[in-house]
């Protein structure tokens, strides 16, 4: 099995985190013998900068020669007048399809030492434990015909198209299926099939899976439902699967409910077990290079692709573990402190992880 893992920091906070992830990495590289190795290759705007593309051919190379990708963040407002065609999201997307990374899974744990950290009451959150399961290569953010066309009458009109194949919403739901199977056996699955046809068939295809699952429960909710449920009644749901505007929607929401979009990994799949990885949070060029970013959310990205795609679960639980001895010390970056803790900047943080790793 490859152990090559690329690294790309990406652009804003992204390599200030980038580099507390990989001392964390050398750590439990060293301790658990697991013979990675890494590269780097640039995607976003740093790459947009260096090469005048968002995904420079090199870096899908590498890629596609890695047994996992962590990536960090890209974008910001260094680029946000760029073509439409060549914006640094346009990288992230295309690697996405390109290593057909259909299954975005993003979890929103509450750490219980940060239960004062979310904006909700402490009884709504505690103890929660969601995975949102979101599709992430096709839906509208992939559909065609797309665009921004001049009418007859001279106005402009933009478009999208919305549409999932069948097999599309099979994969996903059986990832999501298998994966509530190792968990609470809930799956809600959810759509807007009052309205929208696309996720008529969406929800007929979910039963048509659930059928394999027995030991596993469907539900459906309608996504504005769903949106209020999150805030409501957080803790009511287990795994929730849904495509993929829904999903980049939902997923904010359901990591707002843990205190802080700094605490939450993502892993996005493909179907032989590749994987990227990468924080739910996004380059925030407001705070980089301040040391004031979190990188438990990128450090929890690694430990997410030694479990699933390096099958280094040992690994994986020890810098869980690590990351939890750090919040019982009471360090905190700015965006999760709370009165009568200790504010760390970028590097203590992770270096914290890194020396309780070593012990
Ligand atoms: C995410 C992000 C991306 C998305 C952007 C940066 C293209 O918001 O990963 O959730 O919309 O998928
Ligand atoms: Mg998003």
């Amino acid at each position: 099995m490859s152990k090559k893992i690329l690294v790309i920091s990406g652009d804003g906070i992204g390599p200030e985190i980038t580099v507390e992830a990989r001392k964390v990495l050398d750590v439990v590289n060293a301790r658990f013998n697991l013979g990675l190795e890494f590269d780097t290759a640039l995607m976003g705007g740093a790459a947009i900068d260096a090469t005048g593309v968002p995904l420079p051919p090199e870096t899908l190379e590498k890629a596609r020669a890695s047994a996992a990708i962590l990536f960090a963040a890209l974008g910001g407002p260094k680029w946000d007048k760029i073509d439409r065609a060549i914006r640094p999201e346009k990288g992230l997307l295309q690697i996405r399809s390109a290593l057909d990374l259909f299954g975005n899974l993003r979890p929103a744990i509450l750490y219980p030492q940060l239960a004062d950290a979310s904006s909700l009451k402490p009884e709504i959150v505690a103890g929660l434990d969601i995975l949102i399961v979101r599709e992430l290569t096709g839906g509208i953010y992939f559909g065609e015909p797309r665009g921004i066309r001049v009418l007859e009458n001279g106005e402009r009109e933009g478009f999208n198209t919305d549409k999932y194949s069948e097999s599309e919403v099979q994969r996903v739901g059986r990832l999501a299926f298998d994966l509530a199977r190792k968990r609470g056996k809930k799956v809600c699955s959810i759509d807007k099939a009052n309205v929208m046809e696309c996720t008529v068939l969406w929800r007929e295809v979910m039963e048509e899976v659930a059928k394999d699952y027995p030991d596993v429960e469907l539900t459906h909710m309608y996504v504005d439902n769903a949106a209020m449920q999150l805030v409501r009644a957080p803790k009511q749901f287990d795994v929730l699967v849904t495509g993929n505007l829904f999903g980049d929607i939902l997923s904010d929401e359901a990591a707002m409910l843990t205190g802080s979009i700094g605490m939450l990994p993502s892993a996005s799949l493909n179907s032989s077990g590749q994987g990227m990885y990468e924080p739910c949070h996004g380059s925030a060029p407001d705070i980089a290079g301040q040391g004031k970013a979190n990188p438990l959310a990128m450090i929890l990205s690694a430990a997410m692709m030694l479990r699933y795609s390096l099958h280094a679960s040992e690994a994986a639980d020890a810098i869980e573990s690590a990351i939890g001895k750090v919040l019982d010390q009471g360090l905190r970056t700015p965006d999760i402190h709370t009165a009568g803790t200790t504010l760390v900047n970028t590097s203590q943080m992770g270096e914290a992880v890194a020396k309780a790793l070593r012990v």
